[in-house]
């Protein structure tokens, strides 16, 4: 794979240095499940190029007009289809049975969600994949699909306020999309297949409400191949043999937005330790990597320590990786990161220091800054890399000192004010300007700022205040600077514009 544009496009934090599916499994709808169940800069920036032109959103699907229009899509300022109104989903139950050998899955979702307003139809959002049967609270119910949209008709309409179980049984083999350049979705390398779906690639494999407002909790339970691992988000709650196959079920308790929810199945080796505060540390690495962790994964404890001592209680039960050839980057998928092994293998160095370990740093930190607390809408996502990112930094100083601290500051805000570069606050919808270096590096920088204004207790009391309000839920940039004005007794209005929306860069503080 080639990894310049993903370097330009994610230099902030990412790269700065850089079964058979025998007929008839899912014959029968089963009941619902009870959930109890850059760094531095350092990347050369001169290949970038950047868009401000907000590309023209996706076009609306052909039942505009109708009723049911009103339900297709959540209207994200980016992404205007993703998510779908009227009900709210509280629990996932994806029965998947793999076949890896040739890159196919034949699975149900059991999908439970209680109904927001009547409905006369619902929306799912799918995205290629065969449908074969949908049946709601029981009941087979009529079904259309129309792009990226799966339109369920139950027999008979589905009171507001009321709990209802839609079960999807399909099959096939998922697509991949290329909204940052290289595959999303289920991607199958021909030895190790993993989910990597943020922003937008979580409708390729299974079907429902795909948009980060709407979090539940997840069960996946996966079929695979004897002798091969499936690990997904969350705790290891049962393995079971089943001949050929070997059957894991995993459970995610905690709410988890669509795009955080993976499965990552191949010759894995598990390595697993007892981290601080009970946290269960577990990576999985290719075989044919040995059983030691890779360096820079060994300080994971020390950086977790350090990240509840500043943001609070680690929000989850588990933490860990999953080494995966080929992608070009690292995903901070709920508990469970998912992270490019040619990456992790790179000694490539920012300021004469692993850049490898920051990248760590910084998918670790996004389990509190995206993961537990999520952006409502796309167009925040400066509220996960920029905090990621300023996390990273943090973990630099700890590390090395204020001087690495604070040259790391200067030399991104030099390599920011070089070139034009979209503000971190509103990047644009494409996947380019979304993951675009400025809102890893100045949404960084904004928090610098908002550092140097407010002094360090007010900060962390700030960043502590909005992990814990909004913990396992939703929040938006306003919400962010309202809290920060209600903590520090200041008007930060002035400063936010000026660091997250004015074209130009302010001067460091
Ligand atoms: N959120 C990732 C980060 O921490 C960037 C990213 C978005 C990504 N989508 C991805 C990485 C898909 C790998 C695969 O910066
Ligand atoms: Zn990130």
């Amino acid at each position: 794979m080639n990894l310049s544009p993903f370097r330009a496009l994610l230099a902030g934090a990412l790269l700065a240095a850089a079964c058979s599916d025998a007929a008839g499994p899912f014959a029968t709808t089963r009941p619902p499940a009870t959930t109890d169940a850059a760094s531095t800069t350092t990347a050369a920036p001169s290949s970038t190029t950047t868009t401000f032109a907000a590309t023209t959103a996706p076009a609306t699907t052909s039942t505009a007009g109708t009723a049911s229009s009103l339900l297709a899509g959540l209207g994200d300022p980016y992404f205007p289809t993703l998510g779908n109104a009227g009900y709210d989903v509280e629990h996932y139950l994806l029965d998947l049975v793999v076949d890896p050998e040739d890159n196919f899955i034949r699975g149900e979702a059991t999908i439970t969600a209680a109904a927001t307003s009547g409905l006369e139809a619902f929306h799912l959002d799918l995205l290629g994949l065969t449908v074969d049967a949908v049946a709601v609270d029981g009941a087979p119910a009529a079904y259309s699909r129309d792009g990226a949209e799966l339109i369920v008709r139950p027999d008979a309409a589905i009171p507001a306020g009321e709990d209802f179980v839609t079960t999807v049984a399909y099959h096939g083999t998922p697509e991949n999309l290329f909204t940052l350049g290289f595959p999303l979705g289920w991607v199958d390398t021909g030895d190790i297949t993993y989910v990597v779906a943020e922003p937008d690639a979580a409708r390729t494999w299974f079907p429902g409400n795909d948009h980060p407002s709407d979090k539940a909790a997840f069960t996946f339970r996966l079929t695979v191949p004897s002798g091969l691992t499936a690990a997904a988000n969350g705790t290891l709650v049962e393995t079971a043999g089943a001949g050929e196959a070997t059957i894991f079920v995993w459970e995610m308790d905690r709410p988890m937005a669509t795009y955080l929810a993976t499965v990552v199945i191949g010759d894995l080796v598990l390595i697993e330790q007892e981290g601080p505060g009970g946290v269960l540390l577990r990576d999985y690495l290719p075989a044919d990597m040995g059983d030691q962790l890779p360096g820079p994964l060994l300080r994971v404890p020390e950086m977790l320590d350090f990240y509840v001592a500043l943001f609070g209680p680690y929000p989850f039960a588990e933490y860990g990786h999953a080494v995966v050839p080929g992608l070009p980057g690292a995903l901070e998928n709920q508990t469970l990161c998912v992270f490019g092994r040619e990456v992790l293998e790179s000694h490539a160095g920012g300021f004469g220091r692993p850049t490898v370990e920051e990248i760590v740093a910084h998918e670790l930190a996004h389990q509190w800054y995206g993961n537990s607390v999520t952006p409502a809408t796309w167009n925040d996502i400066w509220l996960n890399e920029g905090f990621a990112t300023f996390a990273q930094w943090l973990w630099v100083e700890r590390d090395l000192g204020r001087e690495a601290y604070d040259a790391t500051i200067t030399g991104n805000h030099g390599f920011l004010a070089e070139a034009p570069h979209p503000a971190p606050g509103d990047p644009g919808p494409s996947g380019r300007e979304m993951f675009h270096y400025s809102v890893y590096l100045r949404g960084g920088l904004t928090l610098h700022a908002l550092r140097v204004e407010v002094g360090d207790d007010t900060l962390f009391a700030i960043l502590r205040a909005w992990a814990a309000r909004y913990a396992y839920g939703n929040g938006s940039t306003p919400e962010f600077i309202a809290l920060a004005e209600e903590i520090s007794g200041a008007d930060l209005g002035a400063l936010f514009d000026a660091w997250l929306y004015a074209a130009e860069i302010p001067p460091l503080p």
